[in-house]
């Protein structure tokens, strides 16, 4: 995982936790981390365009809120999300579930 000064206000950067390929996001001060893989057709979402609080997809423009990872469009699709934190100028991303 990066340091927290690696990731600037309103940056994103793909990182690689244990087999999953996650995109961190700095905005308002906090960290969030998401699924960095569309559901649509699987593009790389660090590609994209960071506006806000919401990242579009580059190959076809669905845009999802980083802060939960919801689709804006249809409620029913979401990136995975998960809970991040800087501490001791580190950041780190709460993974659970099966790897
Ligand atoms: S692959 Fe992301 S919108 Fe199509």
């Amino acid at each position: 995982m990066p340091k927290g000064d690696e990731l600037k206000e309103g940056q994103m950067k793909r990182v690689q936790v244990r087999g999953r390929s996650i995109l961190l996001v700095r905005q308002g001060g906090q960290v969030f981390g998401v699924s960095n893989i569309c559901p649509h057709e699987g593009c790389s979402l660090d590609k994209g365009i960071l506006k806000e609080y919401l990242v579009m997809c580059p190959c076809h423009g669905w845009w999802f809120d980083i802060r939960n990872g919801q689709y804006v469009e249809n409620n029913a699709i979401a990136l995975e999300s998960y809970r991040c934190k800087i501490q001791n100028g580190k950041i780190y991303a709460e993974i659970t579930g099966k790897v």
